[in-house]
């Protein structure tokens, strides 16, 4: 078998968490592959919601086992919080989560780190989570990272030391800090990790396939923010692409199968950075209003706009995406038109392919459709779909060469349509 990859084809909160939990039934396995607490993935079923950051999304429908591959980065304190969180609504992980050895650890001077780092390039800061996800990776890059397979050996000597580094790193920057309550928390978590079981993933995952199961890859953020390919410096620092899931959870690219894109009918950004289809008028602000534009982790107003078929053309191809999924079309329900940018105007040339850098000189240049005005949150089959709404999706496939295989038309687990 092979491992079938959902991720992001924007600048994150796709609504991965919601179909990552829509199509686990069909899998044996969920495991994400990159990025850590950054994320916030929600699930909403039986009027519950859940907001999942380093646990897999597929740990609500029976009994799965889930795994957090080697390419996340993990923090112990806010792994004990989500995983009490759980607990305390009836969820019980302890013999169906699995982590990797080879997970590295964000450490509480990692968090401190991301602060001073921030607040050092002023203006110019990235508008990260602050959840040390950038000096996590950083440590791991440059061959100094602790992982989570260390907790077994040595511990104590190996945190010291890469404490110690950490504070005469953050003595360069005007940045007052107190680590102990933070690093109180943080051992704590050391001591909640230990109850789950630790793997050799990259071994695990390759078993499952073989064993002829199957397993859904999930990934954090969206391919705009991948540190190769997104709309750097303003993104994070792990691969999001479908390449992260190979790296990330030690799987070979010619054991992927199906790469599912997801994306929302318009388009969101947190942080700072390019985003040359955002909305600053009326429209916008009505996006962020109906569509609930608040960060799931930091509750940070999301930056709303149109849908970028540039940006997700290059998506498309970066990631091999072999079916999209569109989020949230019930949120643009009452609009009178939508648009959507179809090529970019680059120092006055015309183009369809992303250029090299998108901060600066980027005009989107618009497709005009009418607007749908039904309401669409409670169709169950395609056959409802009203005439506009299928003019739009057909298309956003022509445009991007490749079948909208699912729609959503709400948050809940229901509400989603296949086609
Ligand atoms: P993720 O990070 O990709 O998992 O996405 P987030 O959970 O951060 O953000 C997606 C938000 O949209 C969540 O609040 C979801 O509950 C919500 N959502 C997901 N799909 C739909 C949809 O089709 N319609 C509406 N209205 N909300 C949705
Ligand atoms: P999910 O998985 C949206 C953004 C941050 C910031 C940049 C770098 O829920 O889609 P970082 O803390 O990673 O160093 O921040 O990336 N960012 C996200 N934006 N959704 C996410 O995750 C994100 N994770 C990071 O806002 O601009
Ligand atoms: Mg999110």
């Amino acid at each position: 078998m092979k491992v079938d990859v959902l991720l992001g084809l924007q600048w994150g909160d796709e609504g991965k968490g919601k179909i990552v939990d829509v199509l686990t039934p069909n899998y044996s396995v969920v495991s994400r592959f990159q990025g850590g607490p950054n994320a916030g993935h929600t699930l909403e079923f039986e009027n519950q919601k859940y907001v999942l950051r380093s646990v897999p999304s597929g740990i609500f429908q029976g009994g799965k086992v889930n795994v957090i591959g080697n390419g996340v980065v993990l923090d112990p304190a806010l792994f004990k919080a989500e995983i009490e969180q759980l607990e305390q609504s009836g969820h019980e992980l302890t013999q169906r989560l699995y982590i990797s050895r080879k997970a590295h650890l964000i450490l509480p001077t990692h968090r401190l780190l991301d602060a001073a780092l921030e607040a050092a390039k002023g203006k110019g800061k990235i508008g990260t989570t602050g959840k040390g996800i950038g000096p996590t990776y950083t440590d791991k890059t440059s061959r100094n990272g602790l992982r989570v397979g260390d907790i077994e050996n040595n511990f104590e000597e190996k945190y010291a030391a890469a404490i110690a580094r950490h504070k005469e790193m953050l003595s360069h920057y005007d940045f007052q800090y107190d680590l102990e309550p933070i690093e109180k928390e943080w051992l704590a978590g050391i001591e909640k990790l230990k109850q789950f079981k630790f793997v050799d993933s990259e071994h695990f995952v390759n078993k499952t396939l073989s064993e002829g199961k199957r397993v859904l890859a999930e990934g954090a953020q969206g391919t705009m923010l991948d540190v190769d390919f997104g709309s750097y410096p303003f993104v994070t620092s792990s691969n999001t692409i479908c390449a992260g899931a190979c790296t990330g959870l030690g799987v070979a690219p010619n054991k992927i199968g199906e790469v599912f894109g997801i994306f929302k009918a318009y388009c969101t950004r947190v942080g700072s950075g390019p985003f040359p289809t955002e909305l600053f008028d009326e429209v916008g602000e009505e996006l962020r209003k109906l569509g609930h534009e608040f960060g799931a982790v930091t509750g940070r107003p999301r930056r709303c706009g149109w849908v970028d078929l540039v940006a997700l053309k290059y998506a498309v191809m970066i990631n091999g995406v072999t079916q999209l999924i569109m989020m949230k079309s019930d949120v643009m329900d009452q609009f009178p038109t939508i648009k959507a940018c179809v090529a970019y105007k680059v120092n006055g040339v015309e183009t369809k392919d992303m250029p090299f850098d998108i901060n600066e000189g980027v005009e989107p240049i618009y497709r005009e459709f009418p607007g749908w005005k039904v309401d669409m949150t409670k169709m169950t089959s395609e056959s409802q779909f009203p005439e506009e709404y299928k003019n739009y999706i057909k298309f956003i496939e022509e445009y991007l060469g490749v079948p909208v295989k699912y729609v959503s038309v709400g948050p809940d687990r229901e509400q989603t349509i296949a086609r």
